[in-house]
């Protein structure tokens, strides 16, 4: 009796470890396939309609776009993995792009290259004792709309499950704040005399913390509590006011240089904006969390201060007599910016000169003074105005068409009786870098959107060198906002597909780059990597350094780039950046720590000889006094980023 049972139970056991079963990875989660633009979809093609490819339709599968890619994590016991792949018939242009399969840094099958039009291809892969797979697919010379048809994984012990990257403390390489105080933030600020003046100054270290001020000019008060000086700007000049702060491990002093009647963001702009994360379904109790996790974070502490609402709060309508409004999603505009004010933050805004948005609400054609006066009555600080449907006003712009609504918007907000930063963005349409400043603009975008992935993110930031000479205190290039932490550019978020390298390459780029910072990640659910990344001190010190020239490259070569930038001290913020292209198996980001490469920078190159004290700004340590030059450790698509002393 017994020995039958024991038989019965083993043959079940067998029988459920043959047992094979099957996954459709659209079941899965695919919050961590990274896709080049747009949105991944599932039924449908990324463009919406739904997946056809040689003019065959499907039911089942993937929309997504080159670059694409999927890592899921096995046991070695999954079998098979089987699909149809092709390019979407309702991918834009004739650009072809490759499908790969690859398993444990290994290549299992690769396509031919696709172009639309093309039958899709069945793909028919084992997959015994992998542990990594990766669905990939690479551009060739295009970035379509690729479609995994009815792609699938049989199986016989776990359940295969996405591999998204973890980022752990162990890539943290910004040292704890220290207890000792230390004043952050610029070491200059410009306003207009006669209008309202707000500054929160940034202190960290362990409180409680005394912070006083001595020569503050007439007519600014300052709060101890709030450490926030506000008041009304005084008459045209330079003020120089001395900051101490002091607790029981120590004390600080730094000079704060107020600037009044010589423009403002005499330093890049330094905030957070809506868009990368929330898009268009930001609404004010986001916004209003922002703030709250601006200070509550400690990012405040280190110099972060605006808070941009980007497109998505414009009402459908406006009032009779051509009033704007803000969307009920919005209900108290002016409540929100006290609010905002409170915490001696700033408030910005979005429109458009065209009839419509570019998310396609109402914008400001048209009605450009009225809401400059809306804006003033909320105390908005910052406008972003975007280029978005001025084409129906003007279809085929020349130069001065294309300058005359930013022109126009400039005049209406000198009539503002608030300072207002003016950031365009027009994509750099018309090289904007070369009149940007000269109309009056405060930062202007150079490229199209950016977006979480490596080829974004290193093409938009490697291309900015031949516009350095354009951007100066008051006016900056603008390469677009960051991409590091929860984005999403709508309700769902996801973690930033960048690596850890990729992420110290972006804000070390953009540091050197003397880039309006806008963080656009979702501030109330930051990891401890993302606040370290945008809260090293001597990081930021290159950002904001006075004398605002942004770094060029003194060396571009096959993988690696080296970039400089003097500071207003005589020393140098130099980034060695791993740019090396991928190969189809390092292009996955199989979840490991990068390899280093060796990259050396002689001091020639930097145009100075002799031996210089040399400093590691990540790390914030010393390196030692270093005779012709230095020789870096650089993972792949990241940075070491260091400061040689005069
Ligand atoms: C454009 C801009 C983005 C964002 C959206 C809003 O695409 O470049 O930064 O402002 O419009 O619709």
């Amino acid at each position: 009796m017994i020995k039958k049972h024991y038989l019965l139970l083993f043959v079940s056991l067998l029988l459920v470890s043959c047992h094979t079963q099957k996954i459709g990875i659209d079941e899965m989660d695919l919050s961590s396939m990274e896709i080049g633009r747009g949105a991944i979809q599932v039924g449908k093609s990324t463009s919406g309609n739904p997946l056809t490819v040689g003019g065959k339709v499907f039911q089942k599968g993937i929309g997504t776009r080159a670059i694409s890619k999927y890592l899921i994590r096995l046991d070695g016991k999954a079998v098979n993995f089987s699909a149809k792949v092709g390019i979407d018939d309702s991918s834009r242009g004739r650009g072809g792009a490759k499908f790969y399969i690859l398993g444990d840094k290994k290549i299992l099958w690769e396509s031919m290259v696709m172009h639309k039009g093309d039958t899709a291809v069945d793909i028919n892969v084992p997959i015994k004792k992998i542990m990594k797979l990766a669905m990939y697919v690479a551009e060739d010379g295009g970035t379509p709309y690729a479609d995994w048809i009815e792609p699938s994984i049989t199986y016989h012990g776990d359940v295969p499950v996405p591999l998204a990257f973890k980022i752990d403390s162990s890539y943290i390489l910004t040292p704890p704040v220290a207890n000792a105080p230390r004043i952050n933030g610029p070491r200059v600020t410009g306003a207009t005399p006669g209008r309202p003046f707000l500054f929160r100054v940034p202190v960290t270290g362990k409180p409680p913390i005394d912070v006083s001020l001595t020569n503050l000019p007439a007519g600014l008060n300052w709060d101890p509590e709030s450490k926030v000086i506000s008041g009304t700007a005084p008459a045209k000049g330079e003020y120089v006011v001395k900051i101490t702060a002091k607790n029981e491990v120590g004390s600080a002093e730094k000079d704060l240089k107020i600037i009044t009647g010589k423009g403002l963001a005499l330093t890049p702009p330094l905030g957070w904006n809506s868009w990368n994360c929330w898009g268009l379904s930001v609404d004010q109790e986001k916004v209003k969390a922002s703030a709250d996790a601006m200070v509550s974070s400690g990012l405040a502490d280190h110099g972060w201060t605006n808070i941009n609402i980007d497109d998505g709060w414009e009402a459908p309508e406006r009032k009779p007599d051509g009033e704007l409004l803000a969307n009920n999603k919005f209900p108290d505009m002016k409540a929100l910016g006290d609010y905002i004010h409170n915490y001696g933050l700033k408030l910005g805004i979005y429109s458009s000169p065209g009839p419509k948005t570019c998310g396609g609400f109402l914008a400001s054609y048209q009605h450009e003074l009225q809401d400059v006066k809306t804006w003033e009555k909320w105390g908005v600080d910052y406008l972003k105005y975007d280029w978005c449907s001025y084409r129906t006003i003007e279809p085929k712009p020349d130069l001065n068409a294309r300058k005359k609504p930013y022109i126009l918007m400039r005049k209406m907000l000198d009539k503002s009786k608030r300072d207002v930063v003016y950031s365009l963005c027009q994509y750099g349409a018309g090289d904007v870098w070369r009149w940007g400043a000269d109309i009056g603009g405060n930062l202007w975008r150079t490229t199209g959107d950016i977006t979480d992935t490596w080829r974004s993110l290193s093409t938009i930031g490697f291309a900015q060198d031949t516009i350095s000479p354009f951007a100066g205190p008051g006016h900056w290039n603008d390469p677009d906002m960051l991409i590091v932490g929860k984005v999403g550019w709508g309700p769902q978020l996801h973690a930033s597909r960048l690596t850890p390298d990729e992420q110290f390459t972006h804000i070390s780029l953009w540091s050197l780059l003397a880039a309006p910072m806008l963080i656009g990640c979702d501030m109330s659910q930051m990891d401890a990597f993302t606040l370290s990344l945008l809260t090293n001190d001597e990081v930021l010190e290159v950002n904001q350094d006075p004398l605002g020239k942004q770094a060029v490259p003194v060396k571009k070569d096959t993988g690696f780039q080296i970039w400089s930038r003097p500071l207003e001290d005589g020393s140098l913020a130099v980034g060695i950046f791993s740019t090396a292209s991928a190969s189809t198996v390092e292009a996955i980001n199989w979840g490991e720590k990068s390899t280093t490469n060796k990259i050396r920078v002689d001091w020639s190159l930097l145009g100075i000889s002799g031996t210089h004290k040399v400093r590691d700004l990540w790390r914030q340590k010393d390196l030692g006094d270093l005779a012709d030059g230095f020789e870096a450790e650089v993972p792949y698509h990241g940075v070491v980023l260091i400061k040689i002393f005069k």
